[in-house]
């Protein structure tokens, strides 16, 4: 038998349950799928030389992977493993394929490696189909496999530790994937599917020149096959052949097909025996004569076990045939099991949909959401009853996902969720009334977005019978149910002389709530935050740079931003349109790479309207770079001393930078997960964006960094002077009340525009010396007189009181940020509605609970 050829290894699953699509007709080519894996879309598609089959590449079927080649000793003659696709990212890479629902499907995936890698190394990793393993590649210089699948996942492999190298894992490769639909009525099993063992074919033993079989059986197959046969030209000698199986209890099938090519003289007859002898049956066919010119297939019709793992099938002549037996093709199976269902397919489409409208692409997003369950998507819950049953998705995390845009309406077709949380994106446009159909859900977070308008009445009567809805942290949305800001537009001209009463109302009624929300016990909201779910996710979009696209959006280095905490700070435009602040840091500003690169992955998740954001980073040899978004109008300090504009913010315009300010803190403190402290909080890390927004810049970073130029301290503790906690100095002992110090000295700045440190006077440190005029009771002397006495008194005395608590010594004794967010608020308003209502003021009115409040058009000239 050495005249049979090796052919690959190829698996078959039998289709059960919803057959809806029969094939009895001979398969359509057109429905093959031939992918040669690796392969450059520009050299797609081509025809197979030995096939004579159209392969494409793989391209459009899987996300990731990369393109490798064979070495040139290892190549052969089938195009198809001359390059492969290598996948050295992610523990699962996927193909997507559609194939026909309730088809039957011969599914061969093949793999050569050919030392593609140079390293000689040897993969090792499973392949999946959908949920299902399949096999475990375990690597010789050549191994293929197959199978046919009924489903619409298929392989999937992963790394594992590779016997005998030291690198510990290994790479997934793939030359070809290949997908025949088969006839219905072929390779019939009682249960399950088919896994290939063997399958063998002449080569050029016993070949007629110019013969033609018909090969019109469900079958199929080639010409080239079947039109040579093997024969043994010893007649005395019977034909054997067989094979191996793993288990004493595996299930075989033969396939056997014979086709007479040769022509029978008159006294001429081929008739032989066939049997198999099994442990639990016999194989037997008396007196077969193969068909003249015609293909025709034999099989067992049952499962047969084979004798100690040893199958053979014996051809004997029988005593009244003249011609030696002889075989065209055989193949041998076993049965396997795939037994565990796909997630439910409703759910399937519907999150995808969600995938591909926010345009989420993390490594693990791609194949099955919910199994195998090991695999299954972060940020995905689903419910395993039965794994005969489809998975249901029962909870979506998206948090911190970089989500802009409305509220996907396909999330409402995952209708057995029961947990959806979409905090900290920048969700913008309404609540969408769906999620108040949506039964199952318990639990909604839409907490710290850019949602806007009212909550609908549906949602809010479900929160009533125990849902649990969050919706912080989005500055737009009417939390009563009285707005109607959809009239906005068409309200503002029309009644533009009463606009500053509806401000008022509006305005009224956010305190109400705010008030109703968190009553003076302090730390409530801080604790309800925390008990929210809000796991860490994988923020993915291109986050890092190399250091030649670093040199290319800042133009070679060209525009000085200024000099910050850790290093030079440059202007740069990402694609030439947004403008961004590159961060160029002194090698000597990092304390520990691998902190370094930690501390910037946390960052680069943390997104709140009132943080500075980092667009990315560059830590391409030795050169590293944070690049952030550019913040157009500098920072708080140069703002109150007029240093910028040449004139002073007013009170209003402070009051709103430390609302927002504080906002970004809060969130840094009770947003996060986990918790983040500042560390740094001061009036020039406190930047004003092209709206005059605040945000607080330089976050997060102190941990892995020293503070740079500005410190004088040269111990551990990070911080900059004056606004250093005094306990945490002492204690070292780090927490958020340190933040709260420095912020108290921040407001003191802003009321007095004075130094932090200022040796000249009486007392050099702000907060001693605000503290000595206090027990003076000279207050005047206290409020910057560049505010030309333009505020309300009480308002600043509130602030001022505010601020004293945030710098008491004791760290206990100051209040949280979201107390400090709620004073700061309620000033700002009373602020507001002081300047509306009493002086005249120009028509800057709008309503809307964003107040609006201009900047620069003071003209009291600078003191200084
Ligand atoms: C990928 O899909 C696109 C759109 O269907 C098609 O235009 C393109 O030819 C495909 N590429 C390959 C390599 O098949
Ligand atoms: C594939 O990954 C799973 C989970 O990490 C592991 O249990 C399994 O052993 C891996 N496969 C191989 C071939 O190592
Ligand atoms: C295979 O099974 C189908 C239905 O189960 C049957 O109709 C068909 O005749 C079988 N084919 C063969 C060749 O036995
Ligand atoms: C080929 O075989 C099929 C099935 O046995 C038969 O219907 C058909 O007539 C044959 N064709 C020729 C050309 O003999
Ligand atoms: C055929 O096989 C028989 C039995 O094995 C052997 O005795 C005989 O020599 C063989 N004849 C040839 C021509 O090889
Ligand atoms: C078959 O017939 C041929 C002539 O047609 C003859 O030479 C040969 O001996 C016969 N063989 C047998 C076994 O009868
Ligand atoms: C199969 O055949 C062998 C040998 O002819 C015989 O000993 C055995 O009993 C048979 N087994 C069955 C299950 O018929
Ligand atoms: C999924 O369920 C586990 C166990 O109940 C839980 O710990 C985890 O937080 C859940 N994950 C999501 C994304 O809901
Ligand atoms: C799964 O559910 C099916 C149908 O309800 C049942 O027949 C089967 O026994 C269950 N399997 C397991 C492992 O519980
Ligand atoms: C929801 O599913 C239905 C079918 O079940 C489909 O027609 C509809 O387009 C889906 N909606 C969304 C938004 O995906
Ligand atoms: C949020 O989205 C709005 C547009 O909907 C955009 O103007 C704004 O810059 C985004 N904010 C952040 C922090 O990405």
């Amino acid at each position: 038998m050495e005249s049979l050829q090796g052919l690959l290894l190829a698996l078959i699953i039998m289709v059960f349950g919803t057959t809806t699509h029969l094939i009895q007709a001979q398969p359509d080519p057109k429905d093959f799928i031939s992918l040669d894996c690796g392969l450059h879309p520009a050299a797609s598609p081509y025809t197979e030389p030995l096939t004579k089959l159209t392969y494409t590449s793989d391209a459009n079927f899987t996300q990731g992977g990369q393109s490798g080649r064979v070495q040139k000793s290892f190549e052969e003659d089938y195009k198809p493993f001359t390059v492969l696709r290598y996948f050295p990212d992610g523990i699962r890479n996927c193909y997507n394929l559609k194939v026909i629902l309730g088809t039957k499907y011969l599914i061969k995936a093949l793999f050569l490696c050919g030392n593609y890698d140079g390293l000689r190394d040897a993969p090792k990793f499973d392949l999946y189909l959908g949920p299902n393993i399949w096999t475990t590649s375990k690597w010789q210089d050549g191994p293929v496999v197959a199978t046919t699948i009924r489903v619409r996942f298929p392989p999937c492999g992963n790394y594992s530790a590779s016997s005998g190298h030291q690198s510990g894992k290994t790479t997934p490769i793939i030359s070809a994937l290949e997908l025949r639909p088969l006839r219905d009525d072929t390779y019939n099993t009682t249960s399950g599917s088919l896994m290939l063992f063997k399958r063998e074919f002449a080569s050029d033993n016993f070949s007629p020149p110019f013969i033609r079989v018909n090969a019109s059986t469900p079958y199929e197959l080639p010409q080239e096959v079947i039109s040579k046969a093997v024969v043994n030209q010893n007649v005395t000698e019977k034909l054997s052949f067989d094979w191996y199986v793993d288990d004493r209890k595996d299930q075989a099938f033969i396939y056997l097909h014979f086709a007479e090519i040769q022509t029978l003289r008159g006294n001429d007859t081929r008739e032989f025996d066939i049997t198999w002898e099994g442990d639990n049956e016999n194989f037997t066919v008396s007196a077969y004569l193969p068909p003249k010119l015609q293909l025709e297939t034999l099989y067992n019709p049952y499962p047969m076990k084979c004798t100690f793992l040893e199958c053979t099938v014996e051809l004997v002549m029988t005593k009244s045939s003249t011609l030696p037996p002889m075989i065209n093709a055989m193949e041998a199976y076993k049965i396997i099991d795939f037994p565990d269902a796909e997630t439910n397919p409703e759910d399937v489409a519907a999150v995808q949909n969600v995938r591909d409208t926010y345009e989420i692409s993390r490594i693990d997003w791609q194949g099955d959401p919910c199994v195998p369950q090991m695999f299954k998507w972060e940020g995905i819950n689903c419910s395993y009853t039965n794994t005969t049953i489809p998975p249901r998705i029962i909870s979506l995390d998206l948090s911190s996902s970089g989500l802009e845009g409305l509220i996907a309406s396909s999330i409402q077709n995952l209708t057995h969720l029961q947990e959806l949380d979409l905090s900290n994106n920048n969700l913008s446009g309404e609540v969408p009334e769906f999620l108040a159909n949506m039964e199952s859900l318990l639990l909604i977070n839409l907490g710290w977005n850019s949602l806007a308008g009212p909550i609908p009445e549906a949602l809010r009567d479900r929160e009533k019978k125990g849902l649990k809805l969050t919706v912080q942290g989005n500055p737009n949305l009417c939390l009563s149910g009285s707005c109607n800001n959809n009239n906005e537009k068409v309200l503002v001209p029309v009644i533009a002389s009463v606009a500053s009463v509806a401000a008022l109302v509006a305005l009224l009624v956010l305190i109400f709530v705010f008030r109703k929300k968190t009553p003076l016990a302090e730390g409530t909201a801080a604790a309800t935050t925390r008990e929210l779910p809000r796991k860490s996710s994988i923020y993915s979009r291109k986050k890092r740079f190399t250091y030649s696209e670093v040199v290319e959006l800042t133009d070679n280095f060209k525009r000085v931003l200024g000099e910050g905490g850790f290093g030079v700070v440059y202007h740069g435009s990402l694609n030439d349109t947004e403008p961004v602040a590159v961060k160029v840091l002194s090698e000597s500003s990092v304390q520990g790479y691998k902190e370094f690169k930690a501390e910037v992955e946390l960052l680069l998740r943390v997104h709140h309207i009132n943080l500075v954001n980092l667009v990315g980073y560059c830590d391409e040899g030795g050169h590293l770079a944070l690049i952030y978004e550019y913040m157009a109008n500098g920072d708080l300090k140069q703002h109150l001393s007029g240093e910028s504009a040449g004139s002073t913010l007013k009170w209003a315009s402070r009051l709103k930078i430390a609302v927002e300010a504080a906002q970004g803190l809060e969130y840094l403190h009770v947003g996060c997960e986990p918790p983040m402290v500042h560390r740094d909080v001061k009036s020039t890390n406190i930047l004003l964006d092209d709206r005059f927004e605040a945000k607080l810049a330089d976050f997060g970073l102190s941990r892995s960094f020293c503070v740079g130029a500005e410190t004088q301290v040269a111990t551990v503790v990070a911080g900059t002077p004056g606004y250093l906690d005094p306990e945490y100095y002492q204690t070292n002992w780090l927490n958020e009340k340190s933040d709260v110090y420095s912020f108290g000295i921040v407001l003191m700045e802003m009321i007095t525009n004075r130094s932090v440190i200022e040796l000249t006077r009486e007392k050099a440190h702000i907060a001693e010396w605000v503290k000595i005029l206090i027990s003076r009771g000279d207050l005047e002397k206290i409020v910057d007189t560049n505010l030309g006495g333009d505020y309300d008194s009480t308002t600043v005395w509130k602030i001022l009181e505010l601020a004293m608590s945030c710098v008491s010594h004791s760290s206990s004794d100051r209040p949280t940020m979201s107390k400090v967010v709620n004073v700061l608020k309620e000033c700002l308003i009373s602020e507001n509605s002081r300047i509306k209502g009493g002086q005249v003021q120009d028509d800057d009115s709008k309503n809307s609970l964003e107040l609006n409040v201009d900047f620069g058009t003071q003209v009291t000239p600078d003191a200084r």
